[in-house]
Order: C-alpha cells, then structure tokens, then sequence
C-alpha cells in the first residue's frame, strides 16, 4: 500500500511538473511516431517488472511524443485544457477504480453523474425533466440520441424497433444540414439507418441550416421523422436557429435532435446565449465536457426530454445485475456501455471549480480571443472567412499553401492548428478552446501564422 501512495504520488508529481511545463513547451510532440513505436517495441516480456519500474519506463517512452495540447496555444480540432480541480478528479476517479454502471455498485458515482447532470441541464437550458447519460463524447452523444429518437418516432408509427429492429419497419425520414459534423453520419450507419437516408437542408453563408429550405425539405415527404440540428458548426461555429427550426419539426410530428458538442455552451455565456434561443424545444441533445468545459478525456453528455424513451432505447437487463431495473434508471441504463469509467466526478469538480460565472467567462473569454485572432491576422493582411460567432476562425492563407502554412507553424513550435476545407477552400482553422489561453498566446500564435504565410506565400 506505502508502494502505491508512493507510486501515485510520483505520477501525479510528473503529470503536474508537465502540465507546469506546457506554457513554454513546443507545442507539437518533439518525437515522431517511428521514435515513439521505437520507444514502445519489443517483444512482450515473459517476466513482469515493479510497479515503480514499469511507470518510469512509460514516462521515459512517452514523454517526448506528447503534444501540448492541454496547453494554451493548442488551436486545433475543438481541445480544451483539463482544468486543475477537473484533473484531480479524474485521477481520484482512476485511484478510486469505481464502475458507475447503477448505484448499488457505486453511490458516490451516481450522486456525482446526478447532481452534475442537474447542474449541467440548468447551465445549457435544457429542461429539468430531461434524463442525462455521461458519455464518452460528442459521438456517442449523437448515436444515443439518435437511438432514442428512432425508438420514439418508430413507436409513434406502431413499431418496436427495439424488438423488432428495422427490416419491415415504416420508412423513417432523417433530415440534416448540409453541414452536420462527421459523426452524425457514423451514428446513422450504427444505427442501421444509413448514410443516404439523410434528405440535406442547405446552409446559410456561416453554415448554419437556412431555415426556409428546412421548411420546404420537410414538406416534401411524410412519415416517420428525425432532424439533426447542429449548435457550433465545426469550421465556422454558427448555430442553427433552434427555435423556428423545433417549431417546424414538431409541426411534422417530427424529434429534433441537437449536436451541440461545443456551441451547446454558448447558452452559459448571457452574451452569447442568443444563439441558443429556443434550446430547451428539443427533444435530445448531445454535447462534450472535454471540449469547453476543459474536462479530461473522455467526456461528453446526452440528453433527452423524455427519460423513458431513453431508458428504452438504451437499457439491457441480466438477473445478475443487482441493483438495476428499479424505479430510477441505472446510470448504464441511458448510455451505450455498462461498466463505465466515473465520469461525473470530473464533471462536478469542473463546474465547482467554476461556478457558473466561471463557465460563462470561460466561453466569453474564448470568443473574445477568437476575435483578436482574427483580427491580428486580418490586420496582417489575411483573409477572415467566416463570421466569428464563437471560438472558430476560418482563415484563407491567399497563395500560400494552407496545409504547408499549418505545418510550418506546428513546426516552428509556438502553437499548433490545422487545415480544413470549406465550400470548397483549403483554410487555416483555429479553434479557441482552453481556459488558460491569454492575449499574449493569440498574439505570437498569430505572429507565428503570419511569418509563415509570409515565408510560404
Ligand atoms: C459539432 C460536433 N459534433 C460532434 C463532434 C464529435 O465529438 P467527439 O469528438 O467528442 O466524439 C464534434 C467534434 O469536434 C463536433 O464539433
């Protein structure tokens, strides 16, 4: 036991010292894969190691493949940096070894998962009556969701499709924006449902649905309906217009989902809480911890405003799992696996961490600097292509090569982004995303951009 508070006490001395070290740290991962594989090889040993042998050997392979992306001038994808209280709580989580599969198995997990939940729920405006499973992230949010809403709508027309699945079910309609995320389209094909089902609503000149060509979508076709909508479009972060949108797809008898993976924070921030006027119509809602929320990996949460469909569309039953089928759902019951990591402690200790105040600064903060981002490299001669309604920024790089532009700045070490293609563009992309990113971060970060288009262009 000594060994293993020893032990602990070590890796969480090394995982600060790196987390201390992030500020000055080049931010992409020193080593290559082919040093890090070098690092990791070998064969597997007949004979095992000490504890204390084995860690420090992980640390030394590790090390130097490891990006700062928990930093303050990682700008790629939508990361965000694992607050202190967040962190802690995750490795009291991985310390405490819960599974929060029901309550009987572990009542400090489910106490934490429901009261976060609540929380959450009054932060984003969605209603109080909606049940929440802790997710692994925005995809599972999306495929939970969706599974409920097939469950829902399908029921509604006489089918079972939890017992009867989907040969000889009525045809179900999915309507989508033109610009959903990726992972909407792997829900749909978990779910049996496919890819070309989806009837696309055209976007608007940021990205979010037009609402008229939703309208005129949906009237063309009828039957059983689900309407992915989308809050924070992944390049631009435009939000759909989730009030007219919900009106008219509960004018069709229809279930709006919402992937609100990052932009469904936007509702914390009174600021910006405009661009999620009517959130709480919909019917299920997915969103992610260890984006803004700055939670660790992994984390994400789904909602849905009829917890019965819920439980329906996601529980299993065994004799032996003692403690479930009761009144109140098992925290597995709403959620795609059973033994699970206790995700609610990091959740609760976030939002502590914060406070709600601390949440709606977060978002603000992250929008203004995505502004100044913006603005540093427009001021520097580059082209700003979307609106900047939240954390993104779309950034057209004039002759230089935008792939070759975000390479060279990940190489030069001073911040980190990618490249994304949008109507038709080969773009920078910069994603604001960390709590602990200052003025001075997006200042050289944008310095950094600039010489490189400069020396590319
Ligand atoms: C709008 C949107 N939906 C879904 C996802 C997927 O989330 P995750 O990577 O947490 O599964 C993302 C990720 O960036 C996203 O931006």
């Amino acid at each position: 036991m000594d060994d293993l508070a020893e032990l602990l006490r070590h890796v969480a001395t090394t995982a600060a010292d790196f987390r201390a070290g992030l500020p000055e740290r080049a931010v992409a991962a020193p080593a290559d894969l082919a040093a890090l594989r070098t690092a990791f090889d070998g064969l597997i040993p007949t004979e095992g190691a000490e504890p204390r042998q084995v860690v420090d050997e992980l640390i030394r392979a590790a090390e130097p493949g490891l990006t700062a992306s928990a930093g303050p001038r990682f700008f790629g994808f939508v990361i965000g940096g694992a607050l202190p209280a967040a962190t802690a709580a995750d490795m009291l989580a991985a310390g405490w070894d819960q599974c929060a599969f029901n309550a009987v198995l572990s009542p400090a997990a489910a106490a934490a998962e429901e009261c976060a939940g609540r929380w959450l729920k009054e932060l984003l405006g969605i209603p109080a009556t909606a049940s929440v499973g802790f997710v692994t992230g925005g995809q599972e949010a999306n495929t939970v969701g969706l599974a409920a809403a097939r469950h829902h709508v399908l029921a509604t027309a006489g089918w079972d499709v939890e017992r009867d699945g989907l040969i000889g079910a009525p045809p179900l309609r999915v309507v989508a924006g033109e610009e959903r995320h990726a992972t909407i389209d792997r829900s749909l094909r978990l779910l049996g449902l496919g890819t070309a089902r989806v009837e696309p609503v055209v976007t608007d000149d940021n990205g979010a649905i037009d609402v008229d060509d939703l309208d005129r979508v949906l009237a063309g076709g009828s039957g059983p309906l689900i309407v992915c909508l989308q809050s924070g479009n992944v390049n631009t972060g435009a939000c759909d217009d989730l009030r007219a949108a919900c009106e008219l797809v509960h004018a069709h008898g229809g279930w709006a989902h919402v992937d609100g993976a990052f932009g469904l924070w936007a509702a914390a921030n009174p600021a910006t809480a405009h661009l999620l006027d009517g959130v709480e119509l919909a019917d299920s809602w997915g969103c992610d911890g260890h984006k803004w929320l700055n939670v660790p990996y992994d984390s994400g949460f789904s909602f849905c405003s009829r917890p019965a469909v819920h439980v329906a569309a996601m529980s299993h039953a065994a004799p032996y799992l003692t403690g479930s089928g009761g009144e109140t759902a098992a925290l597995g019951d709403v959620v795609l696996g059973s033994s699970r990591r206790a995700r609610g402690f990091a959740v609760w200790a976030a939002l502590r961490e914060l406070g709600a105040d601390g949440v709606a600064a977060l978002v603000e903060r992250c929008c203004a600097l995505a502004r100044r981002f913006a603005d540093r490299l427009a001021a520097g001669g580059l082209e700003v292509v979307n609106g900047v309604v939240l954390n993104q920024v779309l950034v057209g790089v004039g002759e230089a090569d935008a792939d070759r532009v975000a390479d060279a700045v990940r190489r030069d070490g001073a911040c980190w982004l990618g490249a994304t293609t949008w109507r038709g563009r080969r773009l920078l992309r910069v994603s604001v995303s960390n709590h602990a990113t200052t003025a001075d971060d997006v200042d050289r970060s944008a310095d950094a951009i600039l010489r490189a288009v400069a020396a590319l262009g």
